[in-house]
């Protein structure tokens, strides 16, 4: 199966709040993104944002410049449908990261929670990285998110690559300069614990 078929039969058989990475709101992503682009009017990318409510509490603080790319139709679909009217004011985007043709310098902050560590393919996260950074403008704001050392193995059925800040940093390079590292402990909606960290690097 590829990466869409695979993640649209996630979202058509899983409730919102029934995914592992499900939590009510993204804090540590969103005080992060407000720490980093005070300005409303900001280009803000959630790259695989699924049917994550960061967009949600992005609009509530008047971010007036938010793009939500998800390979997955139904929870781009379901993220508008939760959104009501508020949708309008956001740029929805169904696409691969990895193959995707975005603009050139067109964001100030890229976020990504739960996404990159899913790329085991050398030449696919080559491409993503290639990706931030054509799309990022210089000075820019990249902020990553995957398992961290002791996260789990895989996730929806799918293995992923676990990292440490220096290990996440040697795939992006030296052209992003690592400024802020932490890591969270997830609880999941099934009562259990995953630890994922959090990489904030400068574009150069
Ligand atoms: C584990 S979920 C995380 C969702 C959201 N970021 C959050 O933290 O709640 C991974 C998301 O990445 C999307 N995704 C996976 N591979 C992708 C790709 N190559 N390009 C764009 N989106 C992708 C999936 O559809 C899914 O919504």
């Amino acid at each position: 199966m590829n990466s869409q078929k695979h993640w649209e039969k996630i979202y058509a058989e899983k409730a919102p709040d029934a995914v592992s990475w499900y939590r009510p709101h993204l804090e540590k992503s969103l005080s992060l993104i407000e720490q980093l682009a005070p300005r409303t009017s900001a280009a803000i990318i959630d790259v695989g944002g699924g049917e994550s409510t960061l967009v949600d509490d992005l609009l509530a603080r008047e971010y007036e410049n938010v793009t939500v790319l998800d390979i997955s139709q139904a929870s781009i679909n379901a993220s508008r449908k939760r959104l009501g009217s508020a949708s309008e004011r956001i740029s929805w985007r169904v696409a691969d990261i990895t193959r995707v043709e975005l603009d050139a310098s067109a964001y100030d902050v890229w976020h990504d929670r739960a996404v990159f560590h899913f790329l085991t393919e050398e030449s696919d996260r080559l491409a993503y990285v290639r990706q931030v950074a054509r799309a990022v403008r210089r000075g820019g704001h990249v902020i990553v998110s995957t398992f961290g050392p002791d996260g789990p193995t895989k996730c929806s059925g799918l293995g992923v690559i676990r990292y440490d800040a220096d290990s996440l940093h040697r795939e992006f390079g030296v052209q992003f300069r690592l400024l802020e590292t932490s890591k969270e402990l997830h609880q999941t909606p099934f009562g259990t614990f995953q630890q994922f960290l959090y990489c904030h690097c400068k574009v150069e």
